[in-house]
């Protein structure tokens, strides 16, 4: 097992670039299946979860050509639709191939996901949608299975906005017969990517972006040269970090209007925050001001936000509210933050902050992805050393994290468990 080991108490400076959206890059990756012919995608980050969905498209018999390290050509001809991958029990994006496989070849045999454990995380309305456009779906032995002789066009309400069910049933929906219209979709910038994406190809998505998309069928996609939107997600932790650090950072290759919700609430906190066509400069020179925050669906303030922005807001003045109303078990990475000294307490889904002076070094365990990322921010800022553990569950995620961090001048490095004579030198060293 890999950790980070941090020694606190540097301000970040310098400027960072942004990799491509890894939660776009899941769908568009899954898409790109749904023709014969190639597909280019640029931009594409170089994460684990990425990589583990490219190593799956190739054992389903896909030609999977990673040209660099952020470009892929994909030939989706694949020889199976039954996908008996145990990798994809682990992550999420994978309920992508069920949308993708099933659109092109009426057929799909996809583990049920996993991903993050941050709440139940069920996949009924992703269902609901298949079975609108005629599927079969039931879920037996641990999988999810959809056929249907042919799909045609429907009229699909979600119950509740899911990015996940909206970006798949819009993959189904691209190869039915006739006009398919989502109604209550989600809006989040991935959506509108992996749309673009298949339009690229050949497809008729309108809306995507608002509440309702609409989908006229066509007979077949084609080939297709496409680059990723910046992760906004990977963007805001930056932004957090940079605040939380009283650092001066700019981040290049974003899309600022994507960064909104986060860019308010740092100003509100006292942040300076400066827009440019395609990057943003943060700066922070004093101790950040007190706020509260309740989670939304886009453009509202991002769960995969919270974690981060909980961190920064440990040393905050004063006392700060945050709410979560996306995923109900998303705060299991305070118990580690108090442990470095901060004073959160948790009632049911909100989080009542009370802002602290200082942090102090201590190991800590990564629950989930953006939970790591927040806890290496807490490390960023703790006097002493800390010891983050499971740097698995970041490397889903963030492409070259501690290296970027390195970057802008944090004491931060990555050992092996078991390196105890590296991990010391490394304490030596940093004092
Ligand atoms: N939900 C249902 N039924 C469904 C689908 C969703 O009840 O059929 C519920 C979920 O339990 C949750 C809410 O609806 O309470 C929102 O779920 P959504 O479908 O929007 O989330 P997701 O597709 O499971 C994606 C991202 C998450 C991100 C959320 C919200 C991927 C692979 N995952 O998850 O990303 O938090 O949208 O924006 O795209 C991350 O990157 O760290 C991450 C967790």
């Amino acid at each position: 097992m890999e950790q980070y080991v941090i020694s606190g108490g540097r301000r970040l400076a310098g400027e960072v670039a942004i990799a491509g959206a890894k939660n776009a890059a899941l769908g568009i990756i899954a898409a790109a299946l749904m023709t014969d012919e190639q597909v280019t995608i640029e931009n594409l980050p170089d994460v684990l979860d990425i990589n583990v969905l490219l190593d799956a498209l190739a054992e389903i018999g896909a030609i999977v050509d990673r040209v660099d390290r952020h470009t892929v050509r994909i030939v989706g001809r694949v020889q199976t639709t039954t996908v008996d991958i145990e990798s994809m029990r682990k992550m999420r994006g994978s309920y992508y191939l069920l949308g993708a496989l099933l659109g092109k070849y009426k057929h799909a045999q996809v583990p049920l996901p996993g991903g993050c454990n941050i709440g139940s995380r069920p996949i009924e309305q992703h269902i609901k949608g298949f079975r609108a456009l005629g599927a079969n779906v039931d879920i037996s032995f641990g999988n999810v299975n959809a056929d249907a002789e042919k799909l045609s066009g429907g009229h699909i309400f979600f119950d509740i906005v899911t990015v996940g069910a909206t970006i798949n049933v819009m993959l189904a929906a691209v190869l039915a017969e006739g006009q398919t219209i989502i109604e209550n979709c989600a809006k989040e910038p991935h959506i509108v990517d992996v749309a673009n994406f298949l339009n690229s190809m050949g497809a008729n998505i309108k809306g995507a972006g608002t509440d309702v998309i609409r989908i006229r069928g066509v007979e077949k996609l084609h080939g297709s040269t496409y680059s990723i939107i910046p992760d906004q997600i990977e963007a805001g932790t930056f932004m957090l970090a940079t605040a939380a650090t009283c650092g001066d950072v700019r981040i290049t290759n974003v899309i600022p209007k994507h960064l909104e919700a986060i860019t308010s609430k740092l100003m509100e906190i006292g942040v300076r925050v400066e827009e440019e066509d395609d990057a943003v400069r943060v700066v922070a020179t004093k101790r950040l001001g007190n706020t509260q925050i309740k989670t939304l669906v886009y453009p509202g303030f991002p769960t995969d936000m919270q974690p981060q922005m909980t961190t920064a807001l440990a040393m905050c003045e004063g006392t700060s509210i945050i709410t979560e109303s996306i995923f109900e078990n998303r705060f299991k990475y305070v118990d580690e933050l108090t442990k470095m000294g901060a004073n959160i307490k948790v009632e049911g889904n909100t989080a009542i902050i009370n802002g602290v002076e200082k942090l102090t070094g201590a190991t800590v365990c990564t629950p989930d992805l953006r939970a790591g990322a927040a806890l290496v921010i807490a490390g960023l800022v703790a006097e002493g050393c800390t010891v983050v553990e499971h740097v698995e569950f970041i490397e889903r995620g963030y492409e070259n994290f501690e290296g970027k961090l390195k970057s802008l001048g944090a004491a931060i490095d990555k050992f092996d468990e078991n390196d105890s004579r590296g991990i010391q030198k490394f304490k030596l060293k940093c004092g």
